[in-house]
């Protein structure tokens, strides 16, 4: 078989993450979550200050991009990797609704992106690879050889992540969490670098009633017809 490259989109909550590693999994492929690396900027801007619910400095946030070291690393008992900020693990503080209310700001932030993106490429260049986020069709891998583009109606989406999130033990509310899909998915299609936006060549998945099962099997023979 050939080694290629997946690139998954999509607004947020539609399963892009399951179906991401799933298909990983399945192909012996490299899964990378791009979502929890600019997860990990955001926590990085929030524990030192940076970012708050009245206040974004964002001159001190790119200045201090050089500090930032992001690192995947497997688990292998979990059997995925996790998010390391500057050799610490952030996987759960990254989950938390203050890091998602906040996360679309300093997504917007093109130095943030630059620096994001270039790492990201870097972990793409042996293929085998399956990467999920909002601009890999477009701008990280535009030569993938597999686009998916998933949508799902913002009130299915808020439901599996107000689901996720209580299954943690967080506290929210439905109405929270559907608000913040909502803001999210405006600011992410709304920006002006790299807009979440289907790649021309991407092929749309609308999982609001299609089962994680049925998703993989459509997905599996899109992949099978290339490799
Ligand atoms: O995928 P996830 O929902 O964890 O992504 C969190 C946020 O990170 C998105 O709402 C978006 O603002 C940003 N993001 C991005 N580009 C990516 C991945 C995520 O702008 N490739």
């Amino acid at each position: 078989d050939k080694k290629i490259t997946i690139a998954i989109d999509g607004f947020s909550s539609t399963g892009k993450s399951t179906l991401a590693k799933q298909l990983a999994k399945h192909l012996g492929y490299v899964y990378v979550d791009t979502g929890a690396m600019y997860r990990a900027v955001t926590f990085f801007a929030m524990q030192n200050g940076y970012i708050n619910i009245d206040s974004f400095d964002k001159e001190i946030l790119i200045n201090s991009l050089p500090s930032i070291k992001l690192q995947f690393k497997f688990n292998a008992d979990l059997g995925f990797a996790e998010m390391y900020l500057n050799e610490v693990n952030v996987e759960t503080e990254i989950r938390t609704i203050e890091v998602s209310n906040f996360v679309s700001k300093v997504a917007e932030v093109s130095e943030v992106r630059a620096k994001l993106v270039e790492q990201q490429k870097e972990m793409g260049k042996d293929k085998a690879i399956v990467m999920d986020g909002r601009d890999i069709g477009t701008v990280v891998f535009p030569y993938a050889e597999l686009k998916i583009f998933m949508t799902a109606s913002a009130t299915t989406r808020a439901q599996r992540r107000y689901d996720e999130l209580i299954k943690k033990g967080d506290t929210v509310t439905y109405d929270e969490v559907l608000a913040n899909v909502e803001e999210r998915d405006y600011i992410d299609t709304h920006r002006k670098d790299s807009p979440l936006v289907m790649a021309d060549d991407a092929i749309e998945i609308d999982n609001s009633y299609l089962t994680r099962e049925e998703q993989f099997e459509v997905v599996l023979d899109l992949v099978n017809e290339i490799i």
